[in-house]
């Protein structure tokens, strides 16, 4: 039954606001794929996104916002981004921008970096409900990973079926193919994922040639092809059952420890948490190292684990 399918009238559209506000996942057309949309703000939801898509690691997300106003919050939009989101939006342009650090509620969204990206969808549907979420919404693709991606409802119906609370059948997107994905943390813009609007076109407006990073590790831009990546500043040990006097420990399910990612053993409650408590970790100035119980390594544990792997790597 594809009774989650909901025609894009405003009554469905202004429902689908809510179900993002309470923290559910709404599918939405865009003009380049299907997004499976969750409150950015909201690390418990966005969590929910990974555990949907059964995604293997928490990759950064885009944000979609509705006009570049909206952005201000939590990005830095210099004169280059200015001018590049003036152009080309709402269209596939994807900017990666800094974050503002007195922004805390986007952890999970950016994957703990210090990176935001951020798009204005060229879609009615996922502009109003944007709008009338009153937040920007979290969107990779609409698919399980690693499967092609969605491009009308019943493609997101046939993956997810009804782990989504809402599909919105905005029809056969415009684009079909992601969004072209820009750089501009660097003196020079990167490209980190060629898509909907063409590289050239890019080029030409901003007068600049723009190189294509695949996930050369000299470009260290991709956080899935790093090793070492989202590490605090202590050193961090995981799989711990018996923390040294001198370690923070951060538990897992009903134990005694310093902070507790689910007490529960709660894998999506542990993934929302599992940034914000790294941080509190490393700044908890009572012990100079950290320590991690072990996470049962399935569901959204897998998730956890590969980012610890990787906040734990030897520097
Ligand atoms: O057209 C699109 O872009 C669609 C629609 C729904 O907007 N979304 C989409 O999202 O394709 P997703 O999550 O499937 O792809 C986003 C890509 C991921 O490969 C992610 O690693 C990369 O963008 N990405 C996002 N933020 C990044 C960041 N701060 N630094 C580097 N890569 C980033
Ligand atoms: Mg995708």
């Amino acid at each position: 039954m594809t009774n989650n399918i909901y025609k894009t009238t405003s009554e469905n559209i202004e429902k689908a606001a809510s179900t993002i506000k309470a923290g559910g996942l709404v599918a939405m057309p865009t003009e380049t794929v299907y997004g499976l949309g969750a409150n950015a703000f909201d690390n418990k939801a966005v969590a929910s996104i990974f555990a949907a898509k059964n995604r293997p690691a928490f990759n950064p997300l885009i944000s979609h916002i509705y006009d570049i106003k909206q952005a201000e919050d939590f990005a830095i939009i210099d004169d280059r981004a200015l001018s590049l989101a003036e152009k080309f939006w709402p269209g596939a342009l994807t900017l990666v921008l800094n974050r503002k650090e007195n922004f805390p509620y986007m952890d999970m969204v950016c994957a703990g970096l210090n990176t935001v990206t951020i798009r204005i969808p060229d879609n009615k549907t996922a502009l109003e409900l944007i709008k009338k979420s009153g937040v920007a919404i979290a969107a990779p693709s609409a698919n399980t990973s690693g499967t092609i991606s969605p491009t009308s409802a019943i493609d997101v119906y046939e993956c997810l079926g009804d782990k989504v609370d809402m599909i919105l059948d905005g029809g056969k997107c415009k684009i079909g193919l992601e969004s072209t994905i820009i750089d501009l943390t660097t003196k020079d813009a990167v490209m980190l994922r060629p898509g909907g609007i063409a590289i050239e076109t890019i080029e030409e407006f901003l007068g600049e040639e723009i190189k294509f990073s695949k996930g050369n590790p000299d470009l260290p831009k991709s956080p899935g092809q790093l090793l070492s990546h989202y590490a605090p500043n202590k050193s961090l040990r995981i799989n711990v059952t018996e923390p040294n006097q001198d370690e923070i420990f951060i538990g897992f399910g009903d134990m005694k420890c310093d902070y507790n990612l689910s007490k529960k053993a709660d894998f999506l409650e542990a993934a929302s948490n599992l940034f914000s408590m790294l941080k509190l970790a490393d700044k908890d100035d009572r012990k100079i190292k950290i320590a991690i119980a072990p996470i049962p390594n399935k569901d959204l544990g897998l998730a956890i684990n590969n980012r610890l792997e990787r906040a734990s790597y030897p520097r």
